[in-house]
């Protein structure tokens, strides 16, 4: 047995994620961590709410609370549409919790004594109306290169040019509208991630197997430019970490709070520490994942997230961590994802496009939408959403393949035999010709799970499901029942573990209609088909069975066309 430490990139705070995001990290995490359960390794998956920054302040004062309770709130409902999502955190922490407070700041402080903070007196904004300083885009004034008037502090979208708020003519304020703005000099803590280039750069080397998406945008990073920058640790914003050397005061500091992107993954260690205590755990329980000298030695750490996470997970946290000096484990496999587009343009959260987790699960349960969004996950190149191909997966997949099969055998089975599993007959050339072709694609299967090709591993299930509905067309039970009912129960009996395997193998893809099908069998032993011809005759013989209720149903195109109006404005 292994031990298995997934993580997926923490949402943020700030509303409702859409099918987007909880596809490039969230969903595909979850695939893994089930099937790796599935294969009895001892797994720990950890998620959390991302709730610090000034999107979080402003989404707070926008819904007029104060932001603590704004956080608490929608971390509820982060958590509620996690668990609609089926998606099976052994936690979901929030990254405001005691725990990362106090691991934040001992990073810090640990990085404070290895001599790699450096403090750096700087000018900035700040906005007498909005009594803040404010962060380069949220000024926005007239673009000095081209004369667009809503380019903003970083960045103009017009001409693309890069900008810093100094070069904006007639700058503004984007929260209140104030041109009320001053330079005022602030001192921030910068991490010295220039001191950390080569040794990051050597341990990114070492990652041979790793995906080349993710390669590659860190060694862009690595190298573009001037290559690795050192990088501000800290913000002048009220909500947030405050800064400190672990317990100590940081005198000058005062006031001041860590950057959200500091303290945001340091929230995968602290979430499993609130694992711990959320479940009466000591110290040692988690210990044993996050650290070398304690156990974590023999644990191995896969990351999931969108390409736009990667930098900070390839750089600047293993620059924390590295630069800490402290035995904490480093991610071994990070696995990133391209975008989901949405029906010919970009899902978008600000703007309020495409269909978010709450309005998927308000027209069809969880199994549609992960079935859909793993078997399309955007892995090589980014993918498309269209409900046209929504509509087809889960007609031909869902409904005519996998449902279809569950349905003809349980009730052709309790026609001819009544609701026990049949003990007639006994295998032939066409059973065995199918139990070992199984016994291949399940290997199949089991390899491009262990990579974490999702799509491939997608079309290998369904595949397996595919091979035996052929069996079933090819045998023809309903035939050979009439000249050789002990045959027949042959191949029911066949069908019904069938059946079992499919649950168990699915589980990872569409865990509910995994249930529905196992306790149909009256079965709950999920153990692995690595011995595929035991596993064919692992249902006892007499042994009772229930005919499920449809496992999936179809879409009508009326209701593909309703969907997909409904759908194409923006969201309010
Ligand atoms: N909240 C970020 C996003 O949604 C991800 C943070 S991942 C972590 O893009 F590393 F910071 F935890
Ligand atoms: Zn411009």
């Amino acid at each position: 047995m292994a031990r298995i430490l997934i993580t997926s990139a923490i949402p943020y705070i700030n509303g409702i994620k859409h099918l987007g995001n909880l596809v490039g990290s969230q969903l595909p995490a979850d695939l893994f961590a089930r099937y790796m359960r599935g294969r009895g390794h001892e797994v720990m998956f950890i998620c959390a709410t991302d709730e610090h920054g000034t999107p979080a302040e402003l989404a707070a004062a926008k819904a007029k609370q104060p932001v603590a309770e704004y956080c608490t709130q929608m971390h509820e409902v982060q958590a509620d549409l996690a668990r609609g999502f089926r998606l099976s955190f052994d936690h979901f922490g929030r990254s405001s919790s005691a725990r990362n407070h106090r691991l934040t700041q001992h990073f810090a402080g640990k990085l404070d004594e290895a001599g790699l903070i450096r403090e750096v007196t700087e000018k900035q904004f700040y906005s007498v109306d909005d009594g803040r300083f404010l962060p380069d885009r949220y000024i926005e004034g007239t673009c000095p290169n081209c004369g667009f008037t809503s380019a903003r502090g970083d960045q103009c979208d017009n001409c693309t040019k890069q900008l810093d708020p100094t070069d904006l003519i007639d700058p503004h304020s984007t929260i209140s509208g104030s041109t009320k703005l001053e330079l005022r000099e602030t001192k921030h803590l910068y991490l010295r991630q220039s001191a950390l280039k080569d040794r990051i750069e050597a341990w990114i080397d070492s990652k041979a197997d790793w995906p080349i998406l993710t390669t590659s945008i860190a060694k862009k990073w690595l190298h573009d430019g001037d290559g690795l920058q050192d990088r501000g640790i800290t913000r002048d914003l009220h909500w947030g970490i405050p800064v400190k050397k672990g317990d100590q005061p940081w005198p000058g500091m005062e006031g001041k709070v860590f950057y959200v992107w500091f303290d945001a993954p340091i929230e995968y260690i602290a979430g499993t520490a609130e694992w711990a205590d959320a479940n009466g755990r000591p110290d040692a329980d988690w210990e044993r994942w996050w650290r070398t000298d304690k156990g974590a030695e023999d644990v191995t750490y896969y990351q999931f997230m969108g390409k736009d996470n990667v930098p900070f997970h390839t750089l600047s946290f293993p620059a924390t961590i590295l630069g800490s000096a402290e035995p904490w484990k480093l991610v071994d496999y990070l696995k990133s994802f391209n975008y989901l587009n949405y029906d010919g343009g970009q899902f978008s959260t600000s703007r309020g496009r495409g269909v978010f987790m709450d309005q998927a699960l308000s027209i069809l349960p969880s199994d549609y939408w992960r079935w859909w969004l793993l078997s399309h996950a955007p892995e090589s190149s980014d993918s498309e959403f269209t409900w046209e191909n929504f509509q087809v997966s889960v007609n031909k997949d869902l409904a005519d393949v996998l449902g279809n099969l569950v349905s003809r055998v349980t009730k052709f089975a309790r026609s001819k035999f009544g609701e026990t599993v049949p003990a007639g007959g006994s295998y032939g050339p066409m059973e065995e010709a199918l139990i070992a072709d199984l016994g291949a694609r399940v290997r199949d299967y089991e390899r491009l799970m262990d990579a974490i090709e999702v799509r491939k591993a997608a079309a290998e299930l369904r595949a397996i499901w595919v091979a035996g509905n052929e069996y079933l067309q090819a045998s023809a039970p309903w035939t050979v029942v009439k000249t050789d009912p002990e045959q027949a129960q042959a191949q029911i009996r066949l069908g019904l573990n069938l059946i079992r395997l499919y649950a168990v193998l699915s589980r990872p893809f569409i865990p509910d209609a995994a249930e529905a099908m196992m306790a149909a069998l009256g079965c709950d032993d999920w153990s692995w088909p690595s011995d595929m011809p035991a596993a064919m005759r692992h249902l006892a013989p007499g042994a009772g069975f229930s005919v499920p209720e449809n496992l999936f149903r179809k879409i009508t195109d009326e209701e593909r066309s309703d969907w997909q109006a409904r759908f194409a404005g923006i969201r309010s």
